[in-house]
């Protein structure tokens, strides 16, 4: 049974007294515990889905519903993850974590926090401050802190967008082992499309806006998945495919084939 459901969700949003139509007419069933990822051009919606399912935007028209409730606003059991890290700069990797989990007390507190900075691979650094850790030690702490208040499911919003491509790579490696071990539903806006193979289920490709659903591309190459091998590369074609016409197609897939 889907766990997310979003049907026939339509957004616009009023600029200068004008409304934009950003989306139209979304549909999708996401399981629970399953990884999606959304790709499309900038500025087509894709920030805006992941707000509504945080609860931080509304929208016009459509339903979502997680686990058969509507969503209304924000929730504990939906952790968002932005491109930065947003840690508050006055305050520890550990206190960072602890910021507005108010169910745990004194020694159960650190310790689910302890596991956490060791789920995301940052013991040691519980009592650095953001600036004295490096951009992925940071985006690591950020969804250590998403994942603290054990969420359903985990929106990432382009987390790894500002890092360096072996430092994303190393990230992503320990998303996926994070999803393995939570079974979290993992919902990903990227613009990498080797990251959303890499990663996801299932990619969903938007069309430009107001976005629509333009081809959900299944992604069932088994994990850890090879990024040089043949299956993959026929699976980026497909994606690629949805972005290009035929001739600039051509000239982008030599390249990366
Ligand atoms: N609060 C807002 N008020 C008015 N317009 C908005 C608002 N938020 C987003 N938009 C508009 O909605 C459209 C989609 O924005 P969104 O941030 O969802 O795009 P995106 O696909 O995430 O782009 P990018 O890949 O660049 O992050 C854009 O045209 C943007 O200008
Ligand atoms: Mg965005």
């Amino acid at each position: 049974m889907a766990s997310l459901v979003i049907k026939d969700l339509r957004k616009a949003f009023n600029v200068g007294g004008k409304p934009v139509q950003v989306l139209n007419n979304i549909s999708l069933n996401i399981d629970k515990g399953e990884f999606i990822s959304i790709v499309g051009h900038s500025g087509c919606g894709k920030s805006t889905i992941l707000k509504i399912v945080a609860g931080l935007v509304d929208f016009s028209e459509g339903q979502v519903h997680l686990g058969g409730k509507p969503i209304e606003g924000p929730g504990p059991e939906r952790g968002m993850v932005f491109q930065d890290h947003r840690l508050l700069p006055w305050l520890t990797v550990h206190e960072n974590i602890a910021f507005g989990l108010y169910e745990y007390r004194g020694k159960e507190l650190n310790a689910v926090i302890n596991a956490h900075i060791k789920l995301v691979a940052l013991s040691g650094f519980e009592n650095a401050y953001p600036h004295q850790l490096s951009g992925g030690m940071a985006q690591r702490a950020a969804i250590a802190r998403a994942l603290v208040h054990n969420p359903d499911v985990l929106l990432l919003d382009e987390p790894f967008g500002a890092l360096d491509a072996l430092t994303r790579i190393q990230l992503q490696q320990e998303v996926l082992r994070i999803w393995e071990q939570e079974k979290t539903t993992m919902i990903l806006v990227t613009h990498d499309i080797d990251e959303a193979i890499y990663l996801s289920d299932r990619v969903v490709v938007l069309s430009n806006r107001p976005a629509k659903i333009q081809k959900i591309v299944e992604v069932k190459l088994p994990r850890p998945r090879d990024r040089t091998s043949y299956d993959f590369s026929l699976i980026r074609k497909s994606v690629y495919r949805e972005f290009f016409d035929e001739q600039k197609e051509n000239a982008v897939l030599e390249y990366f084939l």
